[in-house]
């Protein structure tokens, strides 16, 4: 790790992502696990998150996109991994010389990985009910007859079958288990073996153990963040990312101070305001209101409107100086606040929050038994 001070810091324990991925496979087992890794990691990097997920016991890989996929290639990772957002014009050839286990969720995909007759690895995704990718119910007869003859043909290897939930309640969620049932029989039916059958992601996993299935996709958990609500703190999770900046600039205000556009908070008294230069821009949302900053030894709040570059935070009478750092969110277990207080704050997801940091932050890598070390 660099001694040298970033002005804004984003800083990734890998270490945290594989005991994070250890303490999930431990509290929702099953016999494979997937670690979720699009997005860039969740903003944590993809490469160092498939990395440390895949030394804290994950077998497989996920991604969203074809992209993302080459990239984990490139970097070395020779881990199974499915992509399952495919491009329109997705190279089936580059995928099968990549490895790569192509999600479907149509029919014109399989005849697009038909046609290249290279024996690409598949996993067919259903639509259980989300209404978003996944072969709908009405298409399976078509689809999965299709399939039975590209197997037999040799064109295609069948070696999952997979959905996803919608999170939106126990009975929900049931529901799609039932339709995923179904999906794996219409797949027998056709005499195809549906191999490695996965429905749940973080959420799934650790509510419903009947929807673990043969393997279970761990996203956010990896990351060290609740999936839902009702989650947080059910499984000892360390947040893996911690967000800081250097405070640019610090002044004496009196009281009834404007601060930021459109004065939305002026100061009830005399305080000082520290200046910490990280916004909208890099990722921390305009919409946060009495957001939490460690600054010196204690927790202060963010006031008047996040700004493009910067927000303003009212220490009170803090000795706070120019050059200290404010860290708006990590692991709370070394003091600062955890990045859902700040979904809260501004009414989101904890994911949205990771994923959205601007190319602005630096970002740092520390931790794992594995090569990392700073990105560029
Ligand atoms: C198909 C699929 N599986 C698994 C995940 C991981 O979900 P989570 O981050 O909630 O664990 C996602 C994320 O959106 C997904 O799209």
């Amino acid at each position: 790790m660099s001694s040298r001070q970033w002005l804004r810091d984003a800083r990734v324990d890998a270490a945290a992502i594989s005991a994070n991925t250890e303490a999930l496979r431990a509290a929702a087992p099953s016999a494979h696990t997937l670690a979720v890794v699009k997005a860039d990691g969740y903003g944590h990097g993809a490469v160092t998150s498939a990395r440390a997920a895949l030394e804290g016991g994950a077998d497989h890989l996920g991604v969203a996109d074809l992209q993302e996929a080459f990239e984990l290639r490139g970097a070395g990772i020779d881990a199974p991994l499915v992509a399952w957002l495919l491009d329109p014009q997705f190279d089936v050839d580059a995928a099968v010389d990549a490895g790569v286990t192509l999600g479907l969720s149509s029919l014109d995909q399989l005849e697009r990985v038909v046609a290249a007759g290279r024996g690409a690895l598949v996993h067919v995704k259903a639509d259980t009910g989300l209404s978003r990718n996944g072969v709908p119910e009405a298409q399976w007869g078509p689809m999965l007859e299709r399939l039975a003859r590209a197997v037999h043909d040799g064109d295609v290897r069948l070696t999952g079958v997979f959905s996803h939930l919608s999170n939106t309640s126990p009975d929900d969620d049931r529901q799609q288990v039932v339709v995923f049932e179904r999906f794996v029989d219409a797949v027998r039916a056709v005499g195809l073996d549906p191999g490695i059958r996965h429905l749940a992601a973080t959420a799934g996993a650790l509510d419903h153990p009947v929807a673990r299935y043969d393997m279970v996709r761990f996203g956010i958990g990896l990351y060290g963040i609740a999936a839902e609500r009702h989650l947080r703190g059910t499984v000892a999770l360390r947040p893996a990312m911690r967000l800081s900046a250097r405070v640019v600039g610090v002044k004496r205000v009196p009281a009834g101070s404007g601060v930021s556009y459109g004065y939305a908070h002026r100061t009830e008294s005399a305080t000082t305001l520290a200046l910490v230069p990280l916004g909208y821009a890099d990722g921390v949302p305009r919409a946060a209101v009495d957001a939490p900053v460690l600054l010196g030894e204690s927790i202060h709040r963010v006031v008047g409107r996040v700004a493009m570059d910067q927000i303003v935070v009212d220490v009170g009478d803090a000795a706070v100086a120019v050059g200290d750092e404010a860290v708006l969110w990590g692991d709370p277990a070394h003091g600062v606040p955890h990045v859902d207080e700040w979904a809260d704050a501004a009414g989101t997801i904890a994911y949205e929050l990771v994923t959205r940091l601007g190319r602005r932050v630096h970002r740092t890598t520390v931790g794992g038994g594995f090569r990392v070390g700073e990105s560029a």
